[in-house]
């Protein structure tokens, strides 16, 4: 929404006079108001269905389990190293170790390469997992096709993934976006929505809360294995990268499990000693044009902990003539007005939103709200205990903050909003879906959400993002002049 002031020509001084009296008094409403002339967010008036999500039945074909004795299953691979020439491969054997091994070779060759994994198990109060299996292919071709098998005999499993392009400022790359995913009927329409979307993604952001197995009793872990053979059709062929949330945690004293994280630790690895890291929730990657930072809401992220030092040290990394798109992702928003979760992101935005805006982050990804949130570009960073300035402001050097853990779990949608919309809040709708981010080159980047409701080309969301650092010119839709 944008509007103009227009006046008629000035005729007489006491005309002038009285009319430059009521524009200041206009705009001293509309200071005292908080408001501007583009501060049209949009809360969308789709209507949908507002029932609970159910986790489909352990007997539903998503869930199949490969025939075959000792059969490798919940097969998942993840980036293997920070530039993208590795790979990590997972999956599980759940009657006896069998093989580690990995024989893979490129679209264009014949001879089968071995690369030797490893693989544990563990133990979750009476549950005990099947045997774990990773194993990091490395020094692969970029931008290339590569098969590879998994198990031994006659259980042997072959796929496929390609490599990213090489790294450069100007290579386009496209990203799906999944958040809080689950596995009911809404969730296998979530994936079933981003797998026919016109516009393939080629690496799926994935914002945390994974299988939801600890809403149901004793967090029963059998449902991490469901999860992971549901969603074997899509990680199998292309890398997610993972971003731990609260669902990840499984942290149940009640139950003797005091040791957070453990079923995600030895289930889904990721690179974060390639970055530095110490801890697999806080890493860093690059692909094609961007460089991806993941933090995690739920490790201490405080002055002088691993997390906060490994950041500091992080961003001054980044370098946008190489990687010009700077993209956060994280589990709990920090700009979010949906009454579910609200203001939990808080105390980590105190800790780390200067850096972003210091480093200009282009985007921010955040799931554990069920739903679906555009900010506008803002911070709220000149706060300090003694001058009281502690409302968000518009800032080109900010990130947009999109919450996207609309996956479809079992908690269902997170309806309830915040009232009125805050003027940070650029779009607002609690529906369930996924987004695509298509960076074109190191200027431009188009974005769209899709909701299930719609077929799978229609876009809900969409804008045109420009980059903070090679073209950091106003991108928000009201910029342009365009309905919001
Ligand atoms: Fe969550």
């Amino acid at each position: 929404m944008s509007f103009s002031l227009r006046f008629p020509p000035i005729a007489s001084s006491s005309y002038s006079v009285s009319m430059r009296g009521l524009v200041f008094l206009v705009l001293c409403i509309l200071i005292l108001n908080g408001s501007d002339p583009c501060s049209g967010g949009k809360t969308s008036s789709f209507t949908r269905k507002v029932e609970k999500s159910v986790d489909m039945p352990l007997d539903s074909d998503v869930f199949h389990v490969p025939p075959g004795y000792n059969a490798p299953q919940q097969v998942h691979i993840t980036q293997g190293d920070h530039v993208g020439m590795a790979m990590i491969v997972s999956w599980v054997t759940q009657d006896e170790a069998g093989s580690s091994v990995v024989l893979y070779w490129s679209e264009d060759s014949k001879h089968k390469k071995e690369a030797k994994g490893k693989h544990s198990t563990y133990q979750f109060y009476n549950y005990t997992s099947g045997y774990i299996h990773h194993c990091t292919i490395l020094n692969l071709k970029h931008d290339t096709k590569y098969y590879y098998e998994v198990g031994i005999d006659h259980t042997i499993r072959k796929f496929w993934f390609i490599t990213p392009p090489e790294i450069g400022p100007d290579i386009p790359y496209t990203f799906g976006l999944i958040g809080d995913l689950g596995q009911t009927f809404d969730s296998n329409n979530t994936l079933t929505h981003y797998e026919l979307n016109p516009h393939k993604g080629k690496t799926v952001l994935y914002v945390g809360d994974l299988s939801y197995a600890d809403n149901h009793p004793d967090h029963d872990n059998v449902r991490w294995d469901t999860w992971g053979r549901f969603t074997e059709r899509s990680v199998a062929y292309q890398p997610w990268i993972w971003t731990a949330g609260n669902h990840e945690i499984d942290f149940a004293p009640e139950l003797g499990e005091i040791k957070p994280f453990k079923p995600f630790r030895h289930r889904y690895h990721t690179p974060f000693k390639a970055s530095g890291s110490t801890e697999p929730f806080w890493y860093s990657i690059k692909r094609a044009s961007a460089y991806i930072i993941v933090l995690s809401s739920y490790s201490a992220y405080g002055t002088y902990t691993p997390q906060n030092q490994w950041l500091i040290d992080e961003l001054p990394k980044v370098n946008r003539s190489e990687t010009p798109w700077l993209i956060v992702l994280m589990h709990s928003p920090w700009y979010n007005s949906n009454s579910y979760h609200y203001m939990e992101g808080e105390t980590m935005r105190v800790m780390f939103e200067p850096l972003f805006v210091q480093y200009k982050v282009d985007l921010v990804f955040a799931g554990h709200v069920h739903a679906y949130e555009r900010s506008e570009r803002v911070s709220n960073v000149a706060y300090n205990i003694a001058n009281g300035m502690c409302t968000p402001v518009r800032d080109q050097s900010a990130p947009v903050y999109i919450t996207i853990g609309d996956g479809g779990n079992i908690e269902g949608l997170a309806i309830e909003m915040t009232e009125p919309q805050p003027r940070y809040s650029a779009h607002r709708e609690a529906s369930f879906g996924h987004a695509i981010l298509d960076i074109k080159n190191r200027t431009h980047a188009y974005y769209s959400w899709h909701r299930n409701q719609d077929s799978f080309a229609v876009e809900a969301d969409s804008l045109w993002f420009y980059n903070r650092f090679w073209h950091p010119v106003d991108d928000s839709i009201c910029a342009r002049g365009e309905e919001a």
